[in-house]
């Protein structure tokens, strides 16, 4: 039968997707949003969307039977995972041989399981991974705008001096200055009067209640509360779930056809379902994005495609690491999961680092200072297709990885020595100080100007485009969903103001 047909479809519904929805529906294009994973606005039989951190259950990972959280032990033991049984749950890790990489699974991607740390990147350094974009425009225009539509505000800082729950920054922040190190207030979406409302017990808890990797259930401004929302709200967005996208291919009049499985809860392919489109946005993620045109080049399916794609992915230099407090430096028991803070070291220009000051909220008092640095890696790693299973492979080596440790180490290592603190062992497993082996800002794979036009398009596909983390070149010196929508919101106006013409009737 005829492939069911939509002007413009949208695949995931991250960051890029979530920006293209909207404005192709703002533009009165009748747009299908294809998304893997599940709507997260039903209650569980324990009246909360979202399961609890310190008790997951299969709401909390994509298809396992236990959990793989980033913190793999405590004190060598493994009390941080759980088995559970198999369900389209709200974050993954998806296994490559020497890196892995935790994504959101779910309406909104990304912005259902992340930190919500909002953060405009230096212009000096936007400027130098992105040549071909006009600075001028992003920092007046795409990035007010996409702080503004993300509902990005910042923690009052007379309460942020006295509360408990940022005890642990406050901690962070007298280490890091005792070494000479400047640290910085970062903007978040998570809404800070609920959050005060939280630790006043008049709101119901979310971040002061240990929740953020596996879902926030309150006062989290996720993409379906803002993007996704709005996008609906136009009257010309449907979003289809539980909707794998898995191959593309053209039709001789020029128009796409997207080959997408309808899986049920228990990850059944219940339908295989073919959608025509006359323009394809691809919003699956670094990973899921940059799968799908390597699978489409690599079968014969889009021959035209550049072969840059797959090329230029990088972990923006993340990697995590503890370090273990004296008696008297105590973090508190009690712990905000949203990071408000960060030691911004980036203008060393001998080393590089961004750190995040994250928080390990246990419930208990462990003395332990955590950190998701950011570095300046330029390794770069490649996706290769492997026909045998019909995927995408990472060529990505654990040395490439030791750049950012090297890097992370220094810093440490000065904060350590001038407060005479060790590192902790007992985190990540095999007694390693330092995380190397998993990222959370999976960046590149479909680089702007590279696999894409300066706008996004995809060479070698004229109507398609990429509008989300695959277009940034592995790096952006800082946490990247902001400069993800930004970017998005620059080329989706330029899409729309140029390329509508062709494709508005059909
Ligand atoms: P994103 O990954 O958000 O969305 C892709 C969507 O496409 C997903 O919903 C996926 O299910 C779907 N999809 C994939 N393949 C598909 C297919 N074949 N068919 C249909 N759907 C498909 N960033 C930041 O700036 N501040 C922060 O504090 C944090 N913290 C953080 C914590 C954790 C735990 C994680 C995992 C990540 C972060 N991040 C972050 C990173 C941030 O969340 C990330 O950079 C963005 O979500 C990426 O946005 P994209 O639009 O590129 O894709």
């Amino acid at each position: 039968h005829a492939p069911d047909h939509a002007p413009a479809l949208v695949i995931g519904s991250g960051y890029g997707a979530a920006v293209a929805a909207l404005r192709l529906g703002e533009a009165g294009i009748r747009t299908t949003v294809l998304e893997m994973g599940r709507l997260w606005d039903t209650p569980g039989p324990d009246g909360t969307v979202f399961c609890p951190t310190g008790a997951p259950d299969r709401r909390s990972m994509w298809f396992r039977t236990r959990t793989e959280a980033p913190l793999a032990t405590f004190l060598w033991l493994d009390v941080v995972n759980k088995d559970i049984s198999p369900y389209p749950g709200v974050l993954d890790r998806v296994r490559f041989a020497e890196m892995s990489v935790y994504v959101g699974r779910g309406v909104g991607g990304g912005s259902l399981v992340n930190g919500g740390m909002a953060v405009t990147p230096r212009r000096d350094y936007f400027t130098e991974v992105l040549p071909q974009v006009d600075p001028a425009e992003m920092y007046d225009t795409y990035f007010p705008l996409a702080r503004r539509m993300l509902g990005v505000n910042t923690v009052d800082p007379a309460w942020f001096e006295a509360t408990e729950w940022y005890r642990f920054s406050r901690i962070s922040r007298k280490h890091a200055a005792n070494a000479g190190l400047k640290t910085v207030f970062v903007p978040n979406v998570y809404d800070f009067g609920h959050m005060q409302r939280e630790a006043a017990g008049q709101a119901p808890r979310s971040a002061l209640a240990g929740e953020v990797i596996y879902g926030n259930n309150h006062g989290k401004r996720s993409l379906d509360r803002t993007y996704l929302a709005a996008a609906l709200g136009t009257g010309n967005v449907t979003i289809e779930t539980l909707h794998r996208a898995r191959a593309v291919r053209r039709q001789p009049d020029g128009s796409y056809v997207v080959t997408a499985d309808r899986i049920d809860l228990t990850g059944r392919t219940v339908e295989t379902r073919e959608i025509s489109c006359s323009r394809l946005f691809l919003g699956a993620g670094s990973l899921g994005t940059t799968e799908l045109l390597l699978r489409a080049r690599e079968t014969g399916a889009l021959p035209d495609l550049s072969e840059r794609v797959g090329t230029g992915w990088g972990t923006n230099g993340n990697v995590m690491t503890g370090r273990a407090n004296h008696m008297w430096d105590t973090v508190g028991a009690n712990q905000s999961t949203m990071p408000v803070m960060g030691i911004d070291d980036w203008s060393n220009a001998a080393n590089p680092v961004f750190a995040e000051i994250a928080p390990l909220p246990t419930g208990l008092e462990h003395w332990i200072s955590l950190y998701l640095a950011i570095t300046r890696n330029p390794e770069r790693g490649t996706f290769r297709y492997d026909p045998a299973t019909d995927s995408a492979r990472l060529d990505w080596t654990r040395a490439q990885s030791q750049v950012s440790v090297a890097s992370a180490k220094k810093l440490f290592d000065r904060i350590n020595l001038k407060n005479a603190t060790i590192y902790r062992y007992d985190l990540f497993g095999g007694n390693k100080t330092f995380a190397d082996d998993f990222t959370y800002h999976p960046l590149g794979g479909c680089v702007l100007g590279q696999a894409t036009d300066a706008y996004g398009r995809v060479r070698g596909a004229p109507g398609v485009y990429v509008t989300d983390g695959a277009l940034i070149p592995g790096s952006i010196g800082v946490n990247p969903f902001v400069t993800i929508t930004a970017l998005a919101e620059r080329n989706m106006a330029r899409v729309l103001a140029t390329d509508h013409a062709a494709y508005a009737t059909r």
